[in-house]
């Protein structure tokens, strides 16, 4: 997206980054009043018990500095989670440490593990901040296109984004925004690559319980060679609907995880001091309350999906994320981004264009993201709105 202002003041590692679209897009929904299904934000909060923790926890006096790596509670709550879930095991003091976000976890491992000159091999459609933290440690980003219709990993492709300046691979499953969940396969493919060039990969799991149909997420760690070279990264954000509170973590191998936190130490040190104890309590909930979120977002993913579909438009229906995308061709448009600059005034909704995603943009010119993480009168009155103007 074209810059606000000028950058001629600004230093390289955020030249051309402009403003992140999701930031744009929520903005044009404020001013023309049009319902936004471009942010991935829930318009519900989680469980109260979890906002009543942090309510305690404020109460109680956990208001100042929380140790640089995380509240010790909240540490063995999330090696205590990636046991439970997928039998990976954790030392809590060494290989977990708790971040400002996802965001930042993902800056500061690229930060922290990414030299100048060094090669990035990433998903594309990407999330916008990954060429942003790949751009701001000097690295250079080679990108591996998850193409239409089916959006799968394309091995060989894989393979020849490899040189030898490449050090990392940054993947993101459950995929925003495909929806594509990474099957055994297809991460077993990606960890023989990084074996065999001995590469670190750097993995965004925010979504890792938002998986529909029975498809269930496989952390890349667990898979043989792995866990000595992976760095995973989630969130409470997705998983609990609390994305303002901003409480990710990063785990691994003590030596990854130390990369990490010395770039994270002086990029905020600490934050969320009274939040991370009440995270440490929602990871601690029994599972229903991750199945009752999956449950009742897969109904409102088949309730968007099918009111798309009913206006003509192709949907690839997601097997994760909170995320629908749509080839919008059949409504007379080439162009996503012309689409979405059109559509809040032609039918008061906001959507997301994918080819400010791509380096390769011709792959995702005509797709366009919808999030099904609101309301059910809001998407009812969405697609109402997208009725009339497009029926
Ligand atoms: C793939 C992905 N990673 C990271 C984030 C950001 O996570 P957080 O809000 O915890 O920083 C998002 C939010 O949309 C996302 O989609």
């Amino acid at each position: 997206m074209a810059p606000a202002r000028s950058e001629r003041a600004y230093a390289q590692r955020v030249r051309g980054l402009g403003t992140t679209i999701f930031a744009e897009m929520s903005d044009l929904a404020r001013r023309t009043g049009a319902i936004n299904l471009g942010q991935g934000f829930p318009d519900a909060d989680g469980p109260p018990e979890i906002v009543e923790a942090a309510v305690e926890a404020m109460r109680t006096g956990h208001n100042q500095y929380a140790p640089g790596p995380g509240v010790p509670a909240l540490r063995a709550a999330i090696a205590a989670h990636q046991a439970r879930h997928y039998g990976i095991g954790l030392d809590p003091d060494a290989e977990v440490v708790v971040t400002t976000g996802a965001t930042e976890a993902v800056a500061a491992a690229l930060l922290g593990l990414v030299d100048p000159g060094d090669e990035v091999v990433v998903l594309e459609p990407y999330y916008d901040s990954y060429v942003a933290g790949i751009q701001m440690a000097g690295g250079v980003r080679r990108p591996v296109t998850l193409r239409a219709p089916d959006f799968r990993l394309d091995v060989d492709a894989l393979r020849a984004a490899i040189t030898p300046r490449t050090r990392l691979v940054l993947l993101n499953s459950p995929h925003n925004p495909t929806g594509t969940v990474l099957t055994h396969d297809e991460l077993a493919a990606v960890a023989e690559v990084a074996v065999e060039h001995d590469l670190v990969v750097v993995t965004d799991e925010v979504y890792e319980h938002l998986t529909y149909d029975g498809v269930e997420h496989v952390p890349i760690a667990t898979l043989p060679g792995m866990a000595e070279r992976t760095v995973t990264i989630s969130s409470a954000g997705k998983t609990f609907s609390f994305t303002g509170w901003k409480v990710g973590w990063a785990t691994g191998p003590a030596e990854l995880v130390g990369a990490v936190l010395a770039a994270k130490q002086y990029l905020t040190f600490t934050s969320g001091a009274p939040l991370q104890p009440a995270v440490a309590m929602a990871l601690g909930l029994p599972d229903a309350v991750l199945v009752d979120l999956r449950v009742d977002l897969q109904r409102r993913r088949d309730v968007l999906c099918d009111g798309l579909a009913s206006l003509g438009l192709a949907v690839f229906v997601p097997a994760g994320t909170y995320f629908a995308t749509t080839d919008i061709s059949p409504l007379g448009y080439a162009d996503g981004t012309a689409f979405c600059l059109d559509l809040p005034v032609r039918a008061g909704v906001v959507a997301i264009p994918h080819q400010v995603f791509y380096d390769d943009a011709a792959a995702g010119r005509a797709l366009v993201r919808w999030a099904f993480c609101k309301r059910d009168d809001v998407l009812a009155e969405a697609l109402d709105r997208l009725g009339r103007a497009f029926g």
